[in-house]
């Protein structure tokens, strides 16, 4: 069974003057999925609190899907993407062009989000955005897809022709 963590990057939730609705709303998103929450934090908008989060929550080997909520847009103090991209050694920028993809449908602000995605160790990390509505209608546009991802991640045995291998549309190659 693959574990998450949560991390919500927020100036006003991390200093109480808002109350954090999207990490909770992301936690219960995960465990319906079937992914138990095992660590949760808050930090400011700041580089380094917000690397070092990522660090500390992907090195304990506890988790293996790392999502965090919040600054990914264009605000001065938006960060998160950098953050993410400092802390990871590979990344998977499908997974965020699907979630802008999918959410361009919804907005389009969508184009806004400059969420990224990318793998530390053993651990994948996602960002979204910060609304709660943002937040959900992000993560619920990839989080099906992910589990095959954390397979492979895992070392586990990954049949990516198998005939369970879900398709989209009628396009064949
Ligand atoms: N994606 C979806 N699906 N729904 C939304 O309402 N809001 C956008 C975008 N992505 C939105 C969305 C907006 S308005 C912004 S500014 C960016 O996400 C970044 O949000 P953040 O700064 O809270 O991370």
């Amino acid at each position: 069974m693959f574990q998450a963590a949560v991390l919500t990057v927020s100036d006003r939730g991390y200093r109480g003057e808002r109350p954090d609705a999207s990490g909770p709303l992301v936690c219960a998103c995960l465990e319906e999925a079937g992914y138990p929450v095992v660590k949760t934090a808050i930090v400011p908008d700041d580089q380094p609190q917000i690397e070092a989060a990522l660090r500390e929550l992907a090195d304990t080997g506890e988790v293996q899907l790392l999502i965090t909520t919040g600054g990914t847009g264009f605000s001065p103090r938006d960060v998160t993407p950098e953050a993410t991209l400092a802390v990871c050694r590979r990344m998977a920028p499908g997974i965020p062009e699907a979630m802008r993809y999918a959410s361009s449908r919804v907005t389009p602000r969508a184009m806004l989000s400059r969420a990224q995605a990318g793998i530390r160790g053993g651990t994948l990390i996602v960002n979204l955005p910060g609304s709660p509505k943002a937040a959900r209608e992000n993560l619920e546009a990839v989080l099906p897809t992910l589990r095959h991802g954390l397979e492979m991640l895992s070392g586990g045995p990954a049949d990516c022709a198998g005939t369970d291998s879900p398709k989209n549309g009628d396009l064949t190659f």
